[in-house]
């Protein structure tokens, strides 16, 4: 019997590790513990991906919650260091490059245990950005690094990693959201919000995601998204689903004059939802006419999708979205946010390639890659 332990802490880690544990239970020879850092503890950013995904309860969460980066990290690392003890794992599973993936890979390597991490090798050579130190960290330490665009690979290389470590399989993120496509277009937020009737034709309406600290974080970046989104909702429709930080600052900010209120008539506006689940968010947008996100994870998803994406960064870790798919990196200034999508908007959508192994097979190569490396028949 072979023991995997898997450690998932905040809402893009879920979707990342769904297809793994479903592919795992396919092995009889392997025994499967689900680890839950509790970074995100809020039913919306977390209770409800397990359900809609159809994630076991994990074995064991360790609830820790919001600190400091330092806090929160040490607090992941002193509580699955006990866990790691006593269940012994042969190998951790990491994914995604949150808090929870960088102290739990920490914690495993220094008990002697190795470390595959599954989204390795993305860089935005950003060293602001918290998910880039947590990504370079953790892909130094690991035993196995499974990579989702040819990019992954020659950033490895070029920081000295053997090339028999890495794997370029595809994009777990993209196996998930390929198996439940299908039932995300039955999901009635859709005829919820307005933007279709009777299930038949959609008006056309974007989709507004923010979270990063960088544009979050700072009242005179936050105002110039706004402004800029909400002169593109005086035409559109514009879902905001709000991050709970992003919540708060806006209202900190005193920005809450940018978000339509719950009565207009006319629909339009930038209107703001609580975080959506999984397959509502899924549905969104899917039929959604422009996505304008900080997200790594979004940019993936609507290259997939075939659905024109404006990140909102000045750089992006994602650069197969950008060279096969339908996303552009365009900062975060108001004018150029606005040229950007008026370009977008004037032209019929064209169609876009998804990268190379974007197939949804991405889980069953890790696993099978897993299984050989353990030497399991
Ligand atoms: C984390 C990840 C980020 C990921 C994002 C997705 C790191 C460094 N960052 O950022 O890469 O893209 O998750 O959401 O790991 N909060 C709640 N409820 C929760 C969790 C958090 O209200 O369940 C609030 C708290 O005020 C907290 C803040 O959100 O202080 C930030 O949470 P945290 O987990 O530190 O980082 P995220 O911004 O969510």
């Amino acid at each position: 019997m072979i023991r995997l332990l898997s450690v998932v802490g905040a809402r893009p880690n879920f979707m990342k590790i769904a297809p793994i544990v479903s592919e795992l239970k396919k092995f009889p020879g392997i025994e499967h513990c689900l680890v839950h850092s509790g970074q995100h503890y809020d039913e919306l950013l977390s209770g409800n991906f397990f359900a809609d995904l159809g994630l076991p309860v994990p074995d064991v969460n360790l609830q820790t919650g919001s600190a400091s980066h330092a806090v929160q990290t040490a607090d992941i690392m002193k509580r699955i260091e006990p866990v790691l003890i006593d269940y012994k794992p042969q190998m951790v599973l990491v994914v995604g490059d949150v808090n929870s993936t960088i102290a739990a890979a920490l914690t495993a390597v220094k008990l002697g245990i190795g470390v595959a991490h599954i989204e390795a090798g993305l860089r935005s050579f950003d060293m602001a950005m918290p998910e880039e130190i947590n990504r370079k960290l953790t892909d130094a330490i690991s035993t196995l690094l499974f990579v989702t665009e040819q990019s992954g690979i020659e950033n490895l290389k070029r920081e000295g990693v053997p090339e028999e470590k890495i794997f370029l399989v595809g994009n777990v993120m993209i196996d998930c959201l390929l198996r439940h496509r299908e039932r995300a277009a039955k999901s009635p937020i859709l005829d919820q919000l307005g933007v279709r009737k009777n299930g038949s034709g959609c008006r056309p309406y974007m989709v507004l995601t923010l979270h990063r600290p960088s544009n979050v974080d700072d009242p005179k970046t936050l105002q110039g998204i706004l402004s800029a989104v909400s002169a593109l909702a005086a035409d559109f429709p514009v879902f905001f689903p709000i991050h709970p930080r992003t919540r708060k600052n806006i209202e900190r900010f005193g920005l809450l004059r940018y978000l339509a209120d719950a009565e207009t008539t006319d629909g339009l506006g930038i209107r703001p939802l609580a975080p959506l689940g999984y397959i509502d968010f899924l549905a969104l947008n899917d039929r959604a006419r422009l996505v304008l996100t900080d997200s790594g994870g979004i940019q993936e998803e609507t290259t997939a999708l075939g659905v024109p994406c404006l990140t909102l960064r000045e750089n992006t870790e994602r650069p197969a979205t950008v060279e096969h798919g339908s996303n552009q990196v365009v900062g975060v200034d108001s004018n150029r946010i606005l040229a950007a999508a008026r370009s977008i908007l004037q032209k019929p959508v064209r169609s876009f390639q998804r990268p190379p192994l974007w197939d949804g097979k991405a889980a069953p190569k890790i696993v099978a890659i897993l299984r050989q490396h353990l030497q399991l028949k």
